[in-house]
């Protein structure tokens, strides 16, 4: 008796019949498939390797071993030293009663005349013994993508600091740059050597400043992208979180296809970053794949974002490549469900994504057409309907004007850098001399003993993740001083947080800034939080 499922196992599982026998080839192929499975026949060993190695493969071979041209003993010599088609099971049949015969190297021997029940008992026991081990390969990738994430969140841990000073010092470098150069244009007029020499450091300077951005965006995405420990939801702007998606395959896309943005301005969602970052990833990296790698010039990947209505933002990702045949349509956001080569694919991405959307309470539509292309339709309900107004979640900062220094209050400003990274503390330094006096301490304890000591900053920039006494700390002790400046502090965070730090930052309304620094946003919070200060 076949197992439970055997139906539905048979109905997307393929045979080939290998038989000599016009007759008994026949008879097994219809038997078969009137059962469910789809089944091909082919009359010797050398025609079904040709009909093996041009096709898609078979779950299981049904194999007679005296056949002319090619008999079964060669066949399964030639189909084992061929890596693409080794794995594929047979069941030898045959009236040949010889040790030989017994002696085949398959995973069944039956002997001929084989009574069907049997047959179909060791076809079923086979598919489910191959299903099992399938399922053993996937879960081990899935295992593996777990440690990879891991991994990925570890490394962009190490490297936010270095990268944090590398770039505060370009921005401070920069600007000095560009200061000199007004006054050698000045003072020796434009086309002088030095001008000229001048003009190609800042070149040199500006190169390597996109390149530390580029390093920041790629240690951003990892950060986004590596397994998140909780499901912590917050308002989140849907482009920047589909940019890092982008930005994390920016490579594969650029020697594949073209990328065509259209983005228009659209409401917050609250939604849990690295999980939305996953989704967008999982169907970038679908569409990149779906496009013919010879064919650069003429693929392109649209990306949209747009409102579908007031409180519905809608992003598409949208590829001209293969498109989505007909009968596998169905079965696309089945976990484990792959059409790409075992290594390429794991069939998890379209679950995920799926996964994704249902719990933000969206919708994942894709249309297709083969030869023509797809477009996967993400909707999402904007932060303000589906949840209300959401009193613990963190306001994004407010919109703070690129402006210069505000010139409202009265005196020079004093900030205060807590970080247990000197050069840290230094470049920050570097860089907000021009906005005030800044003072650096290197742990929360140097600190406090400045707060405690009477006196007062009009922003606290504070490393969140410090040795014995961290962020979190050193906020509580100085509301117990002086809760103004506690409410002036914001927290410089580098992405991977303990349980501690996170709930805590769930707690607080104090802004954060994450590292490395974009040094625009960075100068623009410090400067809002001064002018708030001087107010
Ligand atoms: N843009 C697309 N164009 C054509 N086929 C697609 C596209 N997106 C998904 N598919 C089909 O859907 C299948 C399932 O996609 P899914 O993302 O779940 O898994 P995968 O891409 O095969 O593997 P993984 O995402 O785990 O690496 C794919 O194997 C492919 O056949
Ligand atoms: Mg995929």
């Amino acid at each position: 008796m076949p197992s439970p499922g055997f139906e539905k196992r048979a109905s997307d599982r393929t045979l080939l019949v290998v038989e000599d026998d016009d007759d008994i080839r026949e008879t097994l192929v219809s038997l078969l498939s009137m059962e469910g499975f789809r089944v091909t026949g082919c009359s010797n060993g050398h025609e079904a390797l040709t009909w093996l190695r041009a096709s898609p493969k078979p779950d299981l071979i049904l194999l007679d071993l005296r056949m002319p041209i090619m008999d079964g003993w060669q066949f399964r010599v030639a189909q084992k030293g061929d890596p693409q088609l080794a794995s594929i099971p047979a069941i030898a049949l045959s009236a040949d009663s010889t040790p030989k015969a017994a002696a085949i190297d398959a995973e069944a021997y039956l002997r001929k005349p084989v009574d069907y029940d049997t047959l179909l008992d060791t076809i079923d026991r086979l598919l489910v013994a191959s299903e099992h081990r399938d399922l053993e390969v996937r879960l081990a990738q899935t295992d593996r993508l777990t440690s990879m994430g891991t991994l990925a969140a570890g490394a962009a841990h190490e490297i936010n600091n270095p990268l944090a000073y590398v770039l505060l010092n370009l921005g401070y470098v920069t600007e000095e740059m560009q200061k000199l150069l007004v006054d050698c244009g000045a003072a020796a007029g434009e086309s002088t050597l030095l001008g000229a020499r001048a003009r190609e450091v800042m070149l040199a300077l500006e190169h390597a400043r996109d390149g530390a951005e580029r390093i920041r965006d790629i240690v951003w995405s990892l950060k986004t992208f590596s397994r998140p420990e909780s499901e912590t939801c917050v308002l989140l702007n849907v482009t920047r979180v589909l940019d890092a998606a982008l930005a994390m395959v920016h490579n594969e896309i650029r020697h594949r296809a073209k990328l065509v943005k259209n983005y228009s301005e659209v409401p917050e969602i609250f939604a849990n970053e690295a999980r939305l970052g996953q989704m967008f990833l999982n169907l970038v990296l679908n569409a990149v794949q779906a496009l013919p790698e010879d064919r650069a010039l003429a693929n392109e990947i649209h990306v949209t974002v747009e409102c579908s209505g007031p409180d519905r933002i809608v992003v598409e990702v949208r590829d001209n490549g293969t498109g989505i045949p007909l009968q596998v349509r169905g079965r696309i956001f089945e976990p484990f469900f792959s059409t790409k080569p075992v290594g390429v694919g794991t069939g998890l991405g379209l679950s995920i994504c799926h996964g994704v959307v249902a719990s933000l309470g969206g919708d994942l539509t894709f249309e297709s057409e083969v030869g023509k292309g797809t477009v996967f339709r993400v909707e999402l309900p904007a932060a303000v309907r589906t949840i209300g107004a959401p009193p613990a979640a963190p306001r994004p900062e407010r919109r703070i004007s690129e402006a210069a220094p505000p010139a409202s209050f009265v005196g020079r400003s004093r900030m205060l850098v807590v970080d247990d990274e000197p050069i840290v503390c230094f470049s920050l330094e570097r860089l907000l001399a021009r906005e005030g006096d800044v003072i650096t301490a290197t742990s929360a304890s140097q600190a406090l003993a400045m707060i405690q000591g009477g006196q007062r900053f009009d922003v606290l920039l504070c490393d969140l993740m410090l040795p014995e006494m961290d962020g979190s700390a050193l906020h509580e002790n100085i509301r117990k001083i002086d809760p103004a400046q506690a409410e002036r502090m914001v927290f410089m965070t580098g992405g991977v947080f303990t349980v501690r730090a996170r709930d805590f930052l769930e707690t607080v309304k104090n802004k954060r800034l994450s590292k490395p620094f974009d040094v625009d946003a960075l100068l623009s919070l410090v400067r809002g939080t001064l002018s708030d200060a001087a107010t």
